[in-house]
């Protein structure tokens, strides 16, 4: 009895206080409230500095990452990788020229920030890692080639996330270019390339000698304010550009390569991050040109670090075995508000593609594609749910994703071999699938949509929609 009225005691003494208490709790709560709206209204953002010229062109150019930009900054000090050393001959190591030279700009950090210039030459290296308010600027003609020796690819932890490599259990080796708890950084030049040499890697993947999981040609994690543009990216051992943990991202237009039969090599994977703009790259490889992912199984759904604010638009390519834009089937932290867009994909194995698993847990909700066209392109439309793809045996069977609200609108693909393939999970459908003015030509008379675990309905589709998906003259319908 006595703790119990101890307790509603002070709790009168609180109200018994004068009346700024409570105005003082009103001023915090409103205060906390508005922080959590500034923060979660985060498309547009910015992501250099506001000058009012920068919020006008985000006004009149809504449909740019440009916009989200803002005024890009100047570096206060610039060097080449010359003056480090640096021998641009394809053959000379310059891992320690860039090693120096990155050590050398981290000095600008906070006095203004600094440019590292790569010239025309052929700049061989090993990796390295990038530091924050810096620019590394490729000129005409750079070409910087990725070490051959797995040895200058060094051990990194696994991403908490994934509790492990990708593809081989314990350290991945690292990025050929990796930067971690940086802010304002910039990649970019005129048009001048990365080229990871990845051959080496695909060889040990294909003949299963690979003892750790293949690093990327750039990893950006833990970082905000990141813009990486106008180069060409090649021959990436695996995923090529992985941004990680990160907010504020501007990929804009790059050229992204590699064979097509090279395992893994994604084009762009946003992976649990906040807030990305992707737009007007050409990209042709052995792996989806774009997903999006967010960490997998009891992993990620541990961390917890979902992708959220994404746009994809103007991305034009090919993939023979894998798709246009994937979602999944790492989602474990949870994807939302994705919106893709005014896409061109050919000689594809799918155009859209969503995947996860039991397991995964996490969710997918509100996802907007419109604006689609595909040429040759097997399978369309595709949501599969059987990569039976698991860390570990540690993976919980009853943790379901939850998926909900996928609005796809204006699709038009030629030449296609399949409709629609919709496969959800059973004991957790897919909800909320809407399908608007999505044409598939070329298909057999026989061509039928296939559809379980799925509802949700359509309006102006051919060939006809399976049932689950008909519409029964519901008018709230596809709004
Ligand atoms: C999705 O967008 C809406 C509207 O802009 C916003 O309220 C919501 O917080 C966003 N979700 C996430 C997870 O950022
Ligand atoms: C980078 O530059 C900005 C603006 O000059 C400054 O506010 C910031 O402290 C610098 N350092 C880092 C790590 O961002
Ligand atoms: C690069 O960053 C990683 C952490 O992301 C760290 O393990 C590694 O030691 C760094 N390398 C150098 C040369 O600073
Ligand atoms: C950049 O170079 C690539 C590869 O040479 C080329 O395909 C692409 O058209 C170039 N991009 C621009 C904008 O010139
Ligand atoms: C695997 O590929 C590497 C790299 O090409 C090659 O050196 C090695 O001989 C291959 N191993 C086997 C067992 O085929
Ligand atoms: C993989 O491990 C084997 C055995 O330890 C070793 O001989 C080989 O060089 C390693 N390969 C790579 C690419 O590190
Ligand atoms: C890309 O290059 C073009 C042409 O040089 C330039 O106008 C534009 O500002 C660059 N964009 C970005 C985002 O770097
Ligand atoms: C869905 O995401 C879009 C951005 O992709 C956002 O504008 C919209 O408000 C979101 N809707 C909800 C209900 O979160
Ligand atoms: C659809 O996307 C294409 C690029 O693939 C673009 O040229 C066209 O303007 C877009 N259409 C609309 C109505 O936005
Ligand atoms: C249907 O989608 C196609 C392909 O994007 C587009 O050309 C056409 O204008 C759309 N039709 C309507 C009625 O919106
Ligand atoms: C592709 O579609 C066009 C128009 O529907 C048709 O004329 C052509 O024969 C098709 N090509 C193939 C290889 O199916
Ligand atoms: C529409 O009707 C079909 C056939 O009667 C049924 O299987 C389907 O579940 C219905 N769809 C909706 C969205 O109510």
């Amino acid at each position: 009895m006595e703790p119990q009225k101890a307790h509603s005691g002070s709790i009168m003494a609180l109200f018994k206080k004068p009346y700024w208490v409570f105005l003082f709790l009103l001023f915090t709560a409103l205060a906390i409230l508005s922080v959590q709206i500034a923060t979660q209204s985060i498309v547009p953002f910015q992501i250099f500095g506001v000058s009012e010229s920068e919020k006008a062109a985000t006004v009149s150019d809504p449909g740019s990452c440009a916009g989200l930009l803002g005024e890009l900054p100047v570096r206060r000090h610039v060097a080449s990788i010359e003056e480090f050393g640096g021998v641009g001959d394809g053959k000379t190591s310059n891992t320690a020229a860039f090693w120096k030279a990155l050590i050398h700009m981290q000095r600008f950090v906070d006095h203004g920030g600094s440019q590292l210039n790569v010239p025309r030459g052929k700049w061989l290296t090993g990796s390295f890692n990038l530091t924050s308010n810096f620019t590394l600027f490729l000129e005409e003609g750079a070409v910087i080639l990725g070490s051959q020796d797995p040895k200058e690819w060094p051990l990194v932890e696994p991403l908490p996330s994934y509790g492990r490599g990708r593809e081989r259990p314990g350290a991945r080796h690292t990025s050929l270019i990796h930067g971690d708890g940086l802010t304002n950084v910039i990649i970019t030049g005129q048009n001048g390339t990365i080229d990871g040499q990845g051959r080496m890697w695909w060889d040990l993947w294909w003949n299963k000698t690979l003892n750790h999981t293949r690093g990327h040609l750039v990893e950006i994690m833990n970082s905000r304010n990141i813009l990486i543009s106008n180069l060409t990216f090649m021959n990436s051992p695996f995923w090529t550009i992985h941004p990680v943990y990160t907010s504020n991202v501007v990929i804009k237009g790059m050229t992204i390569l590699a064979p097509l039969n090279a395992p893994n090599t994604d084009g762009i994977d946003a992976d649990s991050c906040i807030n990305v703009c992707i737009e007007d790259c050409f990209i042709e490889s052995g792996d989806d040109l774009v997903a999006v992912k967010s960490g997998w199984d009891q992993y990620g759904i541990r961390i917890a670090r979902p992708s959220s604010n994404i746009i994809v638009r103007r991305i034009s390519g090919t993939t023979p075995t894998c798709s246009g834009v994937g979602i999944g089937s790492e989602m474990s932290g949870g994807i939302s508000n994705v919106t893709i867009e005014d896409m061109n994909v050919w000689n594809s194995a799918a155009g859209i593609r969503i995947k996860t698993d039991k397991g995964r847990g996490g969710y997918i909700t509100n996802i907007s594609i419109n604006n689609i066209t595909m040429e040759r392109v097997k399978v369309p439309i595709r949501f599969s749910t059987d990569s039976n793809d698991h860390p570990d045996d540690g993976w919980d069977p009853k943790a379901f994703p939850k998926i909900k609200g996928v609005f796809i609108s204006n699709i038009i693909s030629l030449n296609s071999t399949k409709a629609p393939e919709l496969t959800g999970l059973k004991g957790a459908s897919f909800e909320g699938v809407c399908f608007k003015n999505v044409t598939v030509l070329g298909l057999a008379p026989t061509a039928a949509w296939h559809c379980e675990f799925v509802s949700g309905c359509t309006n102006a589709v051919f060939p006809l929609p399976c049932p689950q998906l008909q519409n029964n003259g519901s008018s709230a319908c596809c709004l």
